[in-house]
């Protein structure tokens, strides 16, 4: 049976391409059929990151809109076979994207492929919205998977998107968490997944560290997973959960750091002016204060009223 899983988010540039790029790559990799729906119209990437930018005819609106045909738009990765794109419109809205006829696109990519991983639009707003009106439907099983960052903005849009998400006729969403920095975990000053998934109350899919060779990869049209590096271990990993494996989970900043490690760890100081700020400098500085009126130059004779802006 065919898995179609949504990756949103709520605040943008958390990773959701990239991680929906390569554990799409992952699975088709191991000989699985898989299609990747870029629903972020108007901001398309992921033709980009599957060297596929060059070969783009037709998009997601031109199918919605029947301009063309299905098989049409679907484009086949030239490095992994079995991994289709289908592209979003680059001059396109997310309101020209209408929710009944991306649910009949997904209908019918269900009887064509094993996975159908959609790639959401960030934000809460109309986008988003789309894309989870078409996949809250009892008949094609849509499942979720909310992409966050260790920082408090993005765990705050998590948690807004999930209770979007939670609004619809969706299954809870499962959580990964992306370019975590086992160094700052350990030194206290990132959150673990574990704690983000807690804080969320949702259920880890899986955790993904910082790695230049994510950089490296996006900046050469390579896939990620062409790379022996850190994060392609970690997208190995929940690609075989997502098929119903399960790896342990790696313990990123966990342990107690070596003896070198602890030596060579850059610490953290405070810059000295943040040290001098509230200590009866503030006045001295160049900065204004806040709770300073601005006073008129002297000579100038423009009453208040004056400053107003006339419409
Ligand atoms: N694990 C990672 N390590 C390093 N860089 C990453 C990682 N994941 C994403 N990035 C970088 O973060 C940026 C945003 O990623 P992207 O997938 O475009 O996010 P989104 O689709 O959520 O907007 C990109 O420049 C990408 O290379
Ligand atoms: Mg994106």
């Amino acid at each position: 049976m065919s898995k179609t899983i949504l990756f949103a988010s709520g605040k943008g540039g958390v990773g959701k391409s990239t991680v929906s790029a390569t554990l799409a790559a992952a699975l088709a990799a191991k000989g699985r059929r898989v299609v990747l729906v870029d629903a972020d119209i108007g901001l398309r990437s992921q033709d980009l990151l599957l060297n596929l930018e060059s070969r783009v005819v037709y998009d997601l609106i031109d199918v919605a809109r029947g301009r063309c045909l299905l098989s049409q738009a679907l484009l086949e990765s030239p490095d992994i076979p079995g991994l289709f794109l289908l592209p979003a419109a680059q001059f396109a809205r997310c309101r020209d994207l209408d929710p009944k006829k991306l649910k009949r696109i997904l209908a019918l990519l269900q009887g064509q492929a094993n996975y159908v991983f959609i790639d959401c639009p960030a934000g809460l707003e109309r986008g988003l919205r789309n894309v989870l009106n078409a996949g809250a439907s009892e008949k094609l099983h849509v499942e979720t998977v909310l992409v966050v960052t260790p920082d408090d903005l993005s765990v705050r849009g998590a948690e807004r998107a999930a209770s979007l998400i939670g609004k619809k006729d969706l299954s809870r969403p499962s959580l990964l968490v992306n370019r975590l920095n086992p160094d700052m975990i350990r030194s206290g000053d990132m959150y673990t997944a574990q704690t983000i998934a807690s804080l969320l109350d949702l259920p880890l899919l899986g955790e993904i560290p910082e790695d230049p060779a994510v950089v490296t990869a996006q900046l050469r049209h390579r896939p990620v997973l062409a790379y022996e590096c850190e994060a392609r271990r970690a997208f190995l990993r929940i690609a075989d959960r997502l098929e119903g494996g399960a790896p342990a989970f790696p313990s990123y900043g966990g342990g107690k750091p070596s003896f070198l490690r602890r030596l060579f760890s850059p610490k953290l100081r405070e810059a000295p002016w943040m040290a001098s700020a509230g200590a009866g400098k503030a006045d001295s500085g160049s900065a204004p204060r806040e709770d300073t009126k601005p006073t008129a130059p002297a000579g100038d004779s423009q009453s208040e009223s004056d400053d107003e802006i006339s419409p």
